[in-house]
């Protein structure tokens, strides 16, 4: 039979990170090594007290109907932990959950924009803050992120027009794959913007517990005023390493909160309870895991960067393969996996 798929299906590819997988996979059958810096699946193993909490709710024959709706309990926790983490106070109406912020980011356009309409993006970003519009016929309209900026966008570069027509903004720091924060002042900045031009600003904020040199990871909910433009997303998978269990939540302006829940009830019976007693534990803590963890990522990050800064400079004949370059492979050589 021939099989007739909608427009929008033949315009569309494998994601990058199933295409880059199933490569993977064929180069490690032909017995090569493969050193993985594709998508970011932590090699840590998640807290002991994270996993009991799921092993002990996933014995339970009730835990396996449709949860529909966040526990009380799991809306407690985010509560808490908002407010001991980032001083954010939280209503339960302005949290929600989704299968991760990928998901959310790839559904929160249905809410948010219609076809024609426009979305301003981080470039280079991550693939889901532009895929998210394209799927539901939404303009993509890309800011840059230059290093004689400090990787920051220039709003007031943004032509007025633009301005005019976005819907949202996506903003997301500390960034991937750039690696940087942004300061107080760029914050308070976006949201006079985000006022001014009506464009609501969605933060993801993956990466707050990954955050090197004592710098402290912060929310985009701590600014005044931050709760009347936007939302942002939190996810479990990096800070606990909780991946695979696919847990986000998206935190903020009611309205939008309200919306995007409405929308997701559509397609979504909520998210299967063992993995929210699961997060539960995670957002309780204890925290130690988790900033021993960003020790062991800044000493992963510091071996890269001594090791690419090493063959530089090897390369260039400016000096020889020392005791501290061998070193720095050999933490290296503990992470990276094939
Ligand atoms: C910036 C950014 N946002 C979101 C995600 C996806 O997170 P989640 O596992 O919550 O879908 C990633 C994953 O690498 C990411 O780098």
């Amino acid at each position: 039979m021939n099989m007739k798929f909608s427009e929008k299906a033949e315009q569309l590819d494998a994601g990058i990170f199933a295409v880059l997988n199933e490569k993977k996979n064929e180069l490690v059958k032909q017995g090569r090594t493969i050193y993985n810096l594709s998508v970011g699946t932590p090699d840590f193993p998640p807290m002991p007290h994270i996993m009991e909490a799921v092993s002990e709710a996933a014995k339970r024959p009730e835990n396996y109907k449709y949860a529909l709706s966040e526990l009380p309990e799991l809306l407690d926790a985010v509560q808490s932990f908002y407010q001991k983490r980032f001083g954010v106070q939280l209503e339960a109406d302005e949290i929600m959950t989704m299968y991760g912020s990928q998901e959310g980011m790839a559904h929160i356009a249905w809410a948010l924009c219609n076809p024609g309409e426009l979305v301003l993006v981080p470039n280079p970003g991550y693939q889901i803050f532009s895929a998210g519009p394209r799927l539901c016929d939404a303009e993509v309209w890309e800011y840059p992120l230059l290093e004689e900026h400090q990787f920051l966008p220039q709003l007031d570069e943004i032509p007025e027009e633009i301005a005019r027509r976005a819907r949202y903004m996506v903003v997301s720091y500390p960034a991937n794959p750039i690696c940087r924060t942004a300061p107080e002042s760029f914050y308070r900045d976006l949201i006079a913007f985000a006022k001014k031009y009506e464009i609501i600003i969605l933060h993801d904020n993956a990466y707050s517990d990954i955050i090197y040199d004592g710098r402290r990871g912060g929310s985009f909910l701590e600014y005044e005023g931050a709760k009347e433009v936007g939302i942002e997303f939190y996810s479990l998978s990096k800070s606990f390493n909780y991946t695979g269990a696919r847990l986000s939540f998206a935190v903020g302006n009611r309205a939008v909160i309200q919306k995007f829940k409405a929308l997701r009830t559509q397609f979504d019976y909520g998210i299967f309870l063992p993995v929210q007693y699961g997060a539960i534990a995670a957002l309780t803590g204890p925290f130690d895991g988790v900033k021993e963890q960003c020790r062991n990522y800044e000493e992963r990050n510091r071996a890269l960067c001594a090791v690419s800064a090493g063959m530089f400079r090897i390369a260039r004949g400016q000096c020889s393969y020392g005791r501290r370059y061998r070193r720095a492979t050999r933490i290296l050589r503990t992470f990276v996996w094939s």
